[in-house]
């Protein structure tokens, strides 16, 4: 059966966003300098093979431990679901071949017919949590269930007991602020176990098994 995951970036603060990166300063990266943030946040995927190549971003780039990582993720995960900011975020960012490559559900109070992209990326707008992980159970096949993110669509899916397991890419960065990967989280219900751990010299990649109380 296929495993529900997440796998996010996370500053050692605790941070999955930096605070100025809302949907509203899209076009102001100097806003509360979200960009550069956002940028030391994520610059370690950047400097990957896989990553440049599934967004287009040219080729190059490392091939070591992290780009086997990348690479790794992406080929387990059959389907995606994502809130409604991530996704709002990303539909101007991301390039015409959206990086997904499979059926992806947004959770969003909007209604909105489904929005097909060249390379297989087809994403489905559905109104509530239950109804995204029951349609992307019916479409995952063989492989697995990721949850893309944010923050409020990982918590909402943990605090329901439905994440099998998780990876948080941890570079060296404090953000100070932001929006927070474990607001909320119900350590009365939810418990964790450690791993596999994958250290590099960018980032260290950590594993959880999560576990119900
Ligand atoms: N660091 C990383 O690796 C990483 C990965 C992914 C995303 N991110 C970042 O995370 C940020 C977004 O996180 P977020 O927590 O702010 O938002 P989010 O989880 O992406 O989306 C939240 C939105 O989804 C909709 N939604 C959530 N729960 C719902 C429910 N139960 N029923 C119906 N609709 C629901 C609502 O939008 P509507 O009411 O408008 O429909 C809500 O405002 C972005 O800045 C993104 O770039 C970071």
């Amino acid at each position: 059966m296929s495993k529900v995951f997440f796998s996010v970036a996370v500053s050692v603060d605790g941070f999955m966003a930096p605070e100025g990166m809302k949907l509203e300063h899209a076009h102001d990266p100097a806003y509360k300098d979200w960009m550069a943030q956002w940028m030391e946040l994520q610059q370690w995927a950047f400097h990957q093979q896989f990553f440049r190549e599934n967004l287009k971003l040219g080729k190059g780039g490392e091939t070591g431990p992290t780009n086997t990582f990348l690479q790794q993720i992406f080929e387990r995960t059959g389907v995606s679901i994502m809130g409604k900011s991530m996704f709002s975020g990303g539909e101007h960012a991301w390039p015409e071949e959206a990086p997904f490559h499979t059926p992806v559900f947004v959770v969003t109070h909007e209604q909105r017919q489904p929005w097909p992209r060249p390379g297989g990326t087809t994403f489905y707008f559905v109104g509530d949590p239950e109804t995204a992980m029951r349609q992307a159970r019916e479409v995952a096949g063989d492989k697995d269930i990721r949850i893309a993110g944010g923050a409020s669509i990982i918590q909402q899916y943990l605090n329901a007991g439905l994440v099998d397991e998780f990876w948080v890419t941890v570079p060296p960065v404090f953000l100070g602020g932001g929006t927070p990967l474990f607001a909320g989280i119900d350590r009365e219900k939810i418990g964790l176990e450690l791993g596999e751990i994958i250290s590099t010299p960018r980032v260290t990649h950590v594993n959880y098994t999560v576990t119900r109380r």
